[in-house]
């Protein structure tokens, strides 16, 4: 694994660099509750200011019985945000989809031209608040048979529409960006969140191959990404994510928890009134 010019933050990196102070005040320096020490902030790149300048974030939307507690308010600079370092191994690209922001969203029209946005029911009977779609070899499908992927998309017998080019390439530069070389997705799950829609803490482990990490694209409003630990009890990192923002985790947070706040109202100029989330994995 090399390192890259962008990201200092592979998980071969140990917590050199670290900017103790700006680690302080940027983002995601603490957890819900208690404030998470050591927190590593790599590859600054002072003067480059090209993206909102700060997230200012309070309180604890999600209703989470571990996520709860005193409202945080961190400050992120966007040198710090450009590759920020959250855990050993899992990693923040901020702004790296940015580019290629209008292929991306002309690739999840294309896919939902085949396979259009749908509800899917937890294995509870309760409906996700969150609009899906795949691409790719296999897609994600929940429903009262539990968490599986599926060759075919169950609401049109037909094979899931193939990963567009650029979702693809996309993917695969970030994994590597993030220090896993060889990335190679067989399954995107897209996430359409409007207003008000959430991601329970849960952990990515439907998948076969425990060692290619998770690849997260973010497109249009922003939300609070969160990112905990092993276990669910784990405080858990605030990560505000703006359109174009990639996070990738692998190694030894691949099955750490994770979430998304309620996603706040508002209008992205390319996107609308929605986030929409590309996950990108090998399942087997
Ligand atoms: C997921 O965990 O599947 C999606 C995360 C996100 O929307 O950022
Ligand atoms: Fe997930």
């Amino acid at each position: 694994m090399r390192p890259s010019a962008f990201c200092n933050a592979g998980p071969e990196h140990g917590d050199a660099h670290v900017s103790q102070s700006r680690a302080r005040s940027a983002l995601s320096s603490a957890s819900c509750a208690p404030r998470t020490p050591g927190l590593a902030v790599l590859s600054s790149r002072a003067g480059r200011l090209a993206r909102p300048q700060e997230a200012r974030m309070s309180g604890c939307a999600m209703r989470n019985r571990h996520c709860r507690g005193a409202p945080l308010t961190a400050e992120l600079f966007p040198e710090t945000r450009r590759c920020h370092r959250i855990a050993a191994g899992a990693v923040l690209l901020g702004g790296w989809a940015q580019s290629q922001a209008l292929a991306l969203t002309a690739g999840v029209d294309a896919v939902i031209a085949s396979a259009p946005w749908r509800h899917m029911q937890t294995p509870g009977g309760r409906a996700m608040s969150t609009a899906n779609s795949n691409c790719g070899p296999l897609g994600w499908q929940s429903d009262a048979l539990g968490y599986r992927y599926l060759r075919t998309d169950p609401e049109s017998g037909r094979a899931w529409p193939a990963m567009p080019a650029v979702f693809w390439s996309l993917a695969v530069a970030a994994a590597e960006e993030a220090g896993y070389p060889g990335f190679a997705p067989d399954a995107c799950l897209l996430n359409r969140y409007a207003p008000g829609a959430r991601l329970s803490l849960h952990r990515d482990q439907d998948e076969r191959d425990a060692a290619a990490p998770i690849v997260s694209v973010s497109l249009g409003l922003p939300a609070t990404f969160l990112f905990g630990g092993a276990r669910r009890e784990d405080p858990c990192h605030r990560l505000p994510l703006y359109h174009g923002d990639v996070v990738v985790w692998g190694g030894p947070t691949r099955f750490h928890y994770h979430g998304v706040l309620p996603v706040p109202d508002g209008h992205h100029p390319l996107v609308g009134r929605f986030r929409i989330n590309l996950t990108f994995r090998k399942v087997r």
